[in-house]
């Protein structure tokens, strides 16, 4: 848990180098302000999440305010290791497979929360050292991240092995005796389990620059420069009365290394300051554009972890409270993430006018990033609303003979063989001029050659 001082009510925008870079931004958005969290951050490019417990998803005002605000989803605790593999080798994925079933129902995307942790180890783990402790941690991140491949927006695959104080070095415990490299071990096996999914390192206490955090900035920057697979790295966020000054410093550092940021278990104290402090990392995140989006650990106050300290955005009515405010203005007043750079301009101009509008200056327009591997593969599609804006948009794509689309998160497809086509869902439809959002699916075989063409309505 961190107490951090100084409050920073208020984060300058920073975006001159990203506009100098010719990238499409938006800086504000008033105008078309989404009214619910989700709608708001998939304007911008991002999600918003909530910690879950599936228990409570019949729980009408708990399932209510979930669909209606967020569209990512964690498990509070039915993805850890002492849920999916009680006993050695035999593995439960009840509390992981029903969260999976309601996010695909509710157009969310899902983080996987944790594959190895020194805490939540099942007692059979607990008992093990060595090289049997090393096997049976690798079985377990494969098994696990193999069985929920290609639903996993990103896993945290290690979580909190950093030391707090001022050492910047790992925590002691059984992972860490099993070797220093347990770690990209982990990574790897993920990596290869489910190579869709972002992997992402999470820890606490990492609210600024401090011992900690630049621990992990140094295992991070190792891993990139010696290509072990990481994407990502999670700030838990567990806040106290105040806010580091350097925050979105910290986030950025990270960026510039090559990672995207999230914000994975964000609760604040109550008191005076909570709104301000949602407001301000949320501020934070939007200014980062590698800050890809922001998960609170639980809806209601009453479903937090930490009882009376009424650290969500929802008191225990299910009523907004001045921090949820706080968030949506932010999310709303925040850039969007710049859409990728332009590619190479042709050497040659073209000889005869276009008859048609260049894409995406009236209408819309759709790029995609691959993931592939032998058999299967993860597209990410980013559409770029056109000067007009959008109310609603469709994406075709043509399939390579014997690919096929199996799962598909915010939008809706139809079709999953030849040509295919992917509309908006309803949190994500309306978009301001040059905004953007986000969809992905998976599919078997090959996603070689998709070119993604977008039409606005
Ligand atoms: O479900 C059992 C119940 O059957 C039993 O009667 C009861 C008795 O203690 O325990 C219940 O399980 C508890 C579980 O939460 C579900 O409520 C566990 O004891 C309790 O240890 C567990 O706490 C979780 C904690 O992680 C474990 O370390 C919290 O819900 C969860 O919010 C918290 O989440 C962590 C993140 O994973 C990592 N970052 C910090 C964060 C907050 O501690």
């Amino acid at each position: 848990m961190n107490h951090r001082r100084a409050l920073r009510a208020a984060v300058t925008i920073a975006v001159t180098g990203a506009l100098a870079a010719g990238m499409t931004m938006t800086l504000t958005s008033t105008a078309s302000a989404g009214t619910t969290l989700r709608a708001s951050a998939a304007e911008k490019g991002r999600y918003f999440g909530a910690a879950v417990a599936t228990g409570k998803l019949s729980t009408s005002v708990y399932a209510t305010i979930l669909n209606r605000e967020f569209n990512s989803v964690v498990a509070e605790n039915e993805m850890k290791w002492d849920a999916t593999e009680p006993q050695q080798g035999r593995f439960s994925y009840t509390g992981g497979d029903r969260l999976v079933s309601h996010a695909q129902a509710n157009g969310m995307s899902v983080r996987g929360h944790a594959l190895l942790w020194h805490q939540q180890q099942p007692g059979w783990a607990q008992g093990m050292s060595g090289s049997a402790l090393r096997n049976a941690a690798i079985n377990h991140v494969t098994q696990v991240a193999t069985h929920f491949r290609g639903k996993i927006h990103s896993w945290d695959v290690v979580n909190e092995a950093f030391a707090d104080g001022g050492s910047g070095g790992r925590r002691d415990s059984n992972l860490q005796r099993t070797g220093n490299d347990w770690i990209e071990a982990a990574f790897r096996a993920a990596r290869a389990a489910d190579p869709g999914a972002k992997l992402c390192y999470n820890d606490y206490n990492t609210d600024g620059i401090n011992a900690k955090s630049t621990g992990i900035y140094n295992m991070v920057r190792d891993f990139k420069s010696r290509g072990v697979p990481i994407d990502c790295v999670g700030f838990q966020s567990h806040l106290g009365t105040s806010l580091a000054s350097d925050y979105q410093a910290n986030l950025q550092r990270f960026a510039d290394l090559g990672v995207d940021v999230q914000i994975t278990e964000l609760d604040v104290m109550t008191g005076g300051n909570q709104a301000n402090i949602f407001g301000a990392v949320t501020r934070a995140c939007m200014n980062v554009s590698r800050c890809t989006g922001i998960t609170v650990w639980g809806v209601r106050d009453c479903d937090s972890w930490r009882g009376s300290d009424n650290a969500l955005l929802f008191d225990c009515n299910g009523n907004k409270k001045a921090a949820y405010t706080n968030v949506l203005n932010a999310l709303n007043a925040g850039p969007a993430i710049p859409t990728d750079p332009p590619t190479d301009p042709p050497t040659d101009p073209p000889t005869d006018p276009p008859t048609t509008p260049p894409p995406g200056t009236g209408g819309c327009s759709a790029s995609v990033s691959l993931n592939s591997w032998t058999g299967g593969f993860v597209a990410t599609v980013k559409v770029t609303a056109g000067s007009a804006g959008t109310s609603g948009w469709n994406v075709g794509v043509t399939l390579a003979s014997g690919a096929s689309v199996t799962n598909t998160w915010s939008a809706t497809a139809t079709g999953s063989t030849g040509a295919v086509r992917f509309a908006n869902v309803d949190y994500n439809g309306r978009l301001g001029a040059g905004q953007v959002t986000e969809f992905g699916f998976q599919g078997t075989g090959s996603g070689a050659g998709i070119t993604p063409t977008c039409t606005a309505s």
